[in-house]
């Protein structure tokens, strides 16, 4: 397990394209550690509830991952009495990583969120999780998703708003730290931007819910302290101050962090 005080991989860098970096080894770990915490399942309940596919109907995961929630998915839909397909699109790097973790229980597909290779009007079910905050055009990409969603089709996204990250310690350097973490996602308001993008590509929104979830240390190590010890090695910020913030924020009872994810369903 990480501590508040151990730097980690810079986790975003790795997710805007992994095809790039030397391995997709730390993404997956993240992946694996983000998966057991409870606000990932609180939203996930939800998120299910409104996806709820029939015996026979085809779920799509854009941005899969290592394909911890499509597998879980498909495994669930057996247990229930209503198998089906469930497809999985990511870079072909992590599905490497996906098919080697869970195998053929899920139809493993390359490509893209903003060009999926998928016939127009070809899934019942769609969703995505923590993905649209790493595409450069995401209007791009719930076009597509309402292009291979059948007409009335569900949709369900969640992404973290990290805008919203609220930080403890000296709030001078919380809030300069801030701006530092949220230049390392393609767009820090994708969480409130979900609503309106369903709408623009003609989903009709049922169900906008946020969700206040904290930042354990591991996330906090790969999502906070990597890239701000960058920036502290580029001179964007200084070494002494960030020193003293980390220092504040490790002693007992100091504020951990939380940051705001939405879940938006449509039809
Ligand atoms: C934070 S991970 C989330 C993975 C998975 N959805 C989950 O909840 O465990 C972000 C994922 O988005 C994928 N990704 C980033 N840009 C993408 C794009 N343009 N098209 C498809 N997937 C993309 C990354 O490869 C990575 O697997």
């Amino acid at each position: 397990m990480v501590g508040m005080t151990e730097r980690g991989e810079d986790i975003h860098r790795l997710f805007h394209d992994v095809q790039r970096g030397p391995s997709a080894r730390p993404a997956v770990e993240f992946l694996r550690a983000v998966e057991a915490s409870p606000s990932v399942l609180a939203y996930r309940t939800r998120l299910e509830a409104h996806l709820a596919p029939a015996a026979g109907e085809t779920v799509l995961d854009v941005g899969c991952g290592a394909g911890h929630h499509a597998a879980a998915l498909a495994a669930a839909r057996v247990a229930a009495d209503a198998p089906g397909p469930v497809v999985g699109i990511d870079r072909p790097r992590m599905l490497e990583e996906a098919e080697a973790r869970h195998g053929g229980v899920v139809r493993w597909l390359p490509g893209t969120a903003e060009a999926l290779p998928l016939e127009d009007d070809s899934v019942d079910a769609v969703y995505a999780e923590r993905v649209l905050m790493y595409v450069d055009e995401a209007a791009d990409a719930v076009a597509e998703i309402a292009r291979v969603r059948r007409p009335g089709g569900r949709v369900a996204l969640f992404e973290l708003d990290y805008a919203s990250m609220t930080l403890g310690g000296d709030p001078k350097t919380a809030d300069a730290v801030l701006a530092v973490v949220c230049g390392t996602v393609g767009c820090d308001r994708m969480g409130r931007a979900l609503g309106p993008l369903l709408t623009d590509a003609g989903v009709l929104v049922v169900d906008q819910t946020p969700y206040a979830m904290p930042i354990p240390p591991p996330v906090f190590a790969s999502a906070v302290r990597a890239p701000v010890e960058q920036a502290v090695a580029e001179g964007r910020l200084d070494a002494d101050r960030v020193a003293a913030w980390f220092a504040e924020l490790a002693v007992p009872g100091a504020y951990p962090g939380s940051v705001t994810g939405v879940l938006a369903c449509g039809r």
